[in-house]
């Protein structure tokens, strides 16, 4: 098995003062979890909260690397799928972590995708008015976009992670060796991130993925580590930025307002993932920046391309069963964490790589858009 010491190690910063960490990414970084913690936490105690699927796949790697740093664990499993992130396993996962005597100075261990790292991290954030967290993510949208930044939450039935908080990480160890396990539908999901940060602010790493993508999806570990450290990087420079996504942080969610509506449409399920909502989400603000003036059709065509090269969809008429009309979609819409006094912001573009925060955006020619768009 690859040691990360003396393989491939990237080590992104995410400078935020006194709450600074690391992003370390490379092959068997869970083996050495326990040491790593140690040295940012002597003498903690662990947590360790996880979906049922991933404690099952990486669990105990995790936790032998614990015990031989000597560091106390438990664990705390909840259900795989985005239904985890409600009140009652926020509930439930917070009691375990007070009934198992986690302190301030202990660590809570994230482990899992999107969904055990948000859930997990808003825990720490409320469990004795906040106690520290290290995000293991396993899955690629974790890895380049979750476990980064801070931001850690819960679903209500009116939308995407509506209630949460800012808790920054300790460490995030982003394992890519992981991925291996990881089905090609989700890892093709959290390719979608990938792709956002080039169409958001990098369009050499656009034209790169273009080249690099078959070779990513085919399991090339140095093509893998590139992407994934160019994305971190990229998130790690907006975060550091704009920690509490008052300006540029807003541009993460490229694709992200369209992308809620249609995971609320379709229930948070195996129906819709979230990198395929967003593959839509980005195609429909890409498609909606031309018919605005704003973006030459010829890069919206090219990015709808490359998303359908790579196998996500880029049209409502993919997504499997019924939909909300366009009236629907837009109430939906109207949920999104960037609307201020009735007004909306979307992420447009004016080009592959240059996208931009669009404020009022007028509500009847995006009812027009959307009901082109459903039809
Ligand atoms: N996923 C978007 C952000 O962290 O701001």
């Amino acid at each position: 098995m690859p040691t990360p010491e003396t393989e491939d190690l990237r080590t992104v910063r995410v400078e935020l003062g006194s709450r600074s960490y690391d992003i370390l990414i490379g092959d068997g970084l869970i083996d050495t979890a326990g040491k790593r913690i140690a040295a940012i936490a002597p003498g903690a105690r662990t947590a360790i909260v996880a979906d049922e699927t991933v404690y099952a796949l990486h669990g105990r790697r995790l936790a032998a690397s614990l015990d031989a740093a000597g560091i106390g664990h438990v664990s705390i499993t909840v259900p795989p799928g985005e239904s985890s992130k409600c009140f009652a396993e926020l509930e439930r996962v917070t009691l375990a972590l007070i009934d198992a005597h986690i302190e301030r100075g202990d660590i809570v261990i994230a482990l899992g995708g999107g969904v055990a790292g948000d859930l997990a991290g808003f825990a720490a954030a409320i469990t004795r008015r906040g106690v520290r967290f290290v995000q293991i993510p396993t899955s690629l949208l974790a890895q380049v976009d979750s476990s980064i930044g801070g931001k850690t939450g819960i679903d209500t039935h009116h939308g995407k992670n509506l209630v949460g908080a800012f808790h920054q990480p300790s460490l995030v160890l982003a394992d890519t060796g992981l991925l291996d396990t990881l089905p090609e539908r989700q890892f093709r999901a959290g390719y979608a991130e990938v792709a956002k940060y080039g169409l958001l602010g990098d369009r050499n790493f656009f034209g790169w993925l273009e080249k690099n993508a078959a070779a990513m999806f085919a399991g090339d570990a140095t093509a893998r580590a590139k992407a994934i450290e160019t994305s971190c990087l990229a998130k790690a420079r907006i975060v550091a930025e704009d920690e509490l996504e008052n300006g540029v942080r807003a541009l993460l969610n490229l694709g992200h307002t369209f992308g809620h509506a249609f995971e609320a449409a379709t229930g948070y399920g195996d129906r819709l993932l979230h990198g395929e909502a967003i593959s839509i989400g980005m195609a429909l603000a890409f498609e909606y920046s031309v018919m605005h003036g704003d973006c030459a059709s010829e890069d919206a065509d090219r990015a709808i391309a490359h998303f359908a090269n790579v196998g996500l969809p880029v049209s409502l008429s993919q997504i499997p069963g019924e939909l909300p009309d366009g009236d629907g979609l837009l109430d939906l819409m109207t949920q999104d964490k960037k609307m201020q006094r009735g007004t909306m912001t979307l992420i447009l573009a004016h080009a592959i790589g240059d996208a931009y925060v669009a404020r009022n955006v007028d509500m009847p020619t995006l009812a027009a858009f959307l009901k082109r768009k459903r039809n």
